[in-house]
């Protein structure tokens, strides 16, 4: 005869356990603690440049942990590394050594199309020139990354819609960016980067285009997007955009500086 008690019993501990998890995920929620896992985890990472049979180091051994639900800035002089980190961090570019992990998974011995993956589903990007296609409406711009998700159109455009609604842009759906002003184009582009609903936003410089009000505006929305659970990596030049995220890094010469 066939004894299932064993699978059973193993199956009503794994609820007990599942009901802990979420009593403790519960009590953890209601004192505002996480359990801070990082997101990011980067170890010795280097990057050279090559051009013609010159290297030029640019990223010389970073170590670098961001957890998940934080918001942080990495400011440093123009050339010091901050594009090509985020980058990296982005899966846009590849690294040289050390270690990079991003939400569990190490980035480095991904194929091209694992990396793609894991970028559409687990990051969004907001640049400083906005990045949206020219001939294209703000619903199409911010609706784009689902579509190479493969969402039908009805649920692309809802989406994209409510996103603009909450950007403030109900009226200006249908416009192109080119009849946008700076902060309107860069509310598109952070809808678009929300689009997706990933868990992880960087950001290059998006307040680098745009005026103190319109810079404070986004960095309000950026606020926003962090309390709703979504972690932040924003690069900056401006100390008064970096005091507006909950921690400052500093890169020099392709190291974070102490
Ligand atoms: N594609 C590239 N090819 C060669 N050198 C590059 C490239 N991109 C950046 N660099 C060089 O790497 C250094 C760091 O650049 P970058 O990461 O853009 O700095 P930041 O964003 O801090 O201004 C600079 O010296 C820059 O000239
Ligand atoms: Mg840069």
């Amino acid at each position: 005869m066939l004894d299932i008690r064993p699978n059973h019993s193993s199956s009503l501990r794994e609820k007990q356990i599942d009901q802990l998890k979420n009593r403790q995920l519960a009590a953890a929620d209601a004192l505002g603690v996480s359990f801070e896992k990082p997101i990011i985890s980067v170890q010795s990472l280097t990057k050279s440049y090559h051009i013609g049979s010159m290297t030029v180091p640019v990223l010389k051994g970073i170590d670098l942990s961001v957890k998940e639900g934080e918001f942080v800035s990495i400011m440093g002089p123009s050339g010091s590394g901050k594009s090509t980190l985020l980058n990296v961090l982005g899966i846009l570019d590849r690294y040289d050594d050390g270690e990079y992990v991003l939400d569990g998974t190490l980035i480095k011995p991904l194929s091209e199309t694992e990396a793609t993956r894991h970028r559409n589903h687990l990051i969004g990007f907001v640049f400083q020139s906005f990045n949206l296609l020219p001939f294209k409406t703000a619903i199409d711009n911010v609706a784009m990354p689902l579509y190479y998700q493969k969402v039908p159109r009805k649920q692309r455009e809802e989406r994209a819609r409510k996103l603009l609604e909450r950007m403030g842009l109900a009226s200006r759906m249908d416009h192109l960016p080119s009849e946008l002003s700076g902060g309107q184009r860069q509310r598109v582009a952070i809808a678009r980067a929300l689009v997706t609903d990933p868990p992880l936003i960087l950001a290059d410089e998006p307040t680098g285009n745009l005026d103190t009000k319109t810079s404070e505006e986004v960095m309000e929305l950026f606020t926003e997007i962090n309390h709703e659970g979504k972690t932040l990596v924003v690069i900056t030049h401006d100390e008064e955009v970096a005091e507006r995220t909950r921690r400052v890094i500093h890169l020099q010469d392709g190291r974070i500086r102490h």
